[in-house]
């Protein structure tokens, strides 16, 4: 029975990252944040379960910003693998906590590999790297050839792991390997984010709970893909002979706009726009009612105008490819919403 620690298993990716492996047959570590609230809600259903009882789910408190903390855990479980999804991961956010956001995006990621390269250097290590890193991009579509032009204090500290990623895998020959996935999304894509912002922001207006969702830029284009379909890229990523990076893509990019119009469609509300600039707004067709304005406290001093993956190395070498499509997604968050189904929260053990 291999043996995985999680960073960030709290978190989008890490939940259905300690599904996919538990249901694999490993033994899943993952570490968790102490928190005045709760912050455990995605993997509740694990930690209360038969894996729990049979001590394959095992969490421990921890944190990207404590070495120390980091080498006991490491040295003491002895895993196999670790996948280092922790980080500070809205963009946005990172422009309010630049230097918080640099030391655990950043340094924990050299954190981890100091301690790999000390403890057990035959730890395979994956690295969540990502599309932010192509920034302004320099090509389209982007591929593991893409130079990259980070945009903001995440996509630099991003840009720090990804390199000294690569060079311990180099200086120290450590199996360690970068997945630079595009967009995911899922029912548990945290609230803030523009996809969950769109489809909780409809449940809540369909119950009476909101009057309309304010966003920012509407014409940004992403390459959104199901975060369920991607942790298995992250895991192949971790059984090939060689470590080496890997673009995780769709292949399709969507700007926000699309993605609002399709979410409302799904709901049966015909979308029309009017205006120009922080001016525009989104009307229902059939009423006239205001369903979304723009407002500037949501753009960024710097922006992503369009991410567009190319994932040829990734679907050739991992035998890898999505299955969930960009209408399925945005079908699936808005259900989920609107139902507020725990159920999608949760995969029954
Ligand atoms: P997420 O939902 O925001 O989860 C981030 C996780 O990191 C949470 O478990 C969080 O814990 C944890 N964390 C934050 N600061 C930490 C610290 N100082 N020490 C330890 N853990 C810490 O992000 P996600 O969408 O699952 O993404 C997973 C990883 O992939 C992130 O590194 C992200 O930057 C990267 N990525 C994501 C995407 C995407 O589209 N989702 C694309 C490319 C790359 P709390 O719950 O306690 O806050
Ligand atoms: N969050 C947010 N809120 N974004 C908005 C809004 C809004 O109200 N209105 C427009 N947007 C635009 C943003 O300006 C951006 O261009 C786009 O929607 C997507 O924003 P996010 O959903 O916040 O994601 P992101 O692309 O900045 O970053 C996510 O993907 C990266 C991979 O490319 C995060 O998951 C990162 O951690 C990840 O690395």
């Amino acid at each position: 029975m291999k043996k995985a620690i999680i960073t960030g298993i709290t978190g989008q990716d890490g939940s259905y990252l300690a599904e996919f492996l538990l249901d694999k047959g490993y033994e899943v570590h993952g570490i968790i944040r102490r928190s005045s609230s709760q912050n455990t809600q995605r993997i509740d259903h694990l930690s209360t379960g038969k894996f729990a009882e049979e001590e394959k789910f095992v969490l421990h408190f921890g944190d990207l910003s404590d070495s120390n903390n980091l080498n006991k855990l490491i040295y003491h479980i002895e895993p196999d693998e670790i996948y280092n999804l922790g980080a500070q991961s809205h963009v946005k956010i990172s422009f309010d906590v630049p230097e918080f956001t640099s030391d655990v995006n950043a340094i924990g990621t050299l954190r981890l590999l100091e301690s790999i390269k000390e403890v057990n250097p035959n730890i395979r290590f994956y690295q969540a790297s990502s599309s932010e890193l192509f920034g302004k991009v320099k090509e389209t579509p982007q591929s593991e050839n893409t130079p990259f032009n980070p945009r903001s204090p995440y996509a630099v500290a991003k840009l720090y792991a990804y390199w000294i990623t690569v060079n311990y895998r180099d200086a120290y020959e450590l199996f360690a390997t970068n997945g630079i996935l595009f967009n995911h999304e899922s029912p548990r894509r945290g609230k803030t984010f523009v996809t969950r912002k769109i489809t909780t922001g409809i449940s809540n207006i369909i119950k009476g709970r909101q009057d309309k969702i304010i966003l920012g830029n509407i014409d940004a284009k992403r390459d959104w893909g199901f975060a369920g379909d991607y942790v298995e890229a992250m895991w192949l990523m971790l059984q090939q002979d060689s470590p080496d990076d890997y673009v995780v893509a769709t292949g399709e990019t969507h700007t926000v706009r699309e993605f609002c119009e399709l979410a409302f469609e799904h709901v049966g509300i015909d979308l029309v726009w009017d205006g120009e600039g922080e001016n525009e707004k989104g009307f229902d067709s059939a009423t006239g009612k205001e369903l979304i304005s723009i407002s500037s406290q949501f753009f960024r001093p710097t922006e992503v105008d369009l991410l567009l993956g190319d994932a040829t190395k990734t679907q050739q070498k991992l035998n890898w490819k999505p299955k969930v499509s960009f209408k399925e997604l945005i079908h699936m968050m808005v259900d989920s919403d609107l139902n507020n189904y725990n159920n999608l929260y949760r995969k029954e053990y």
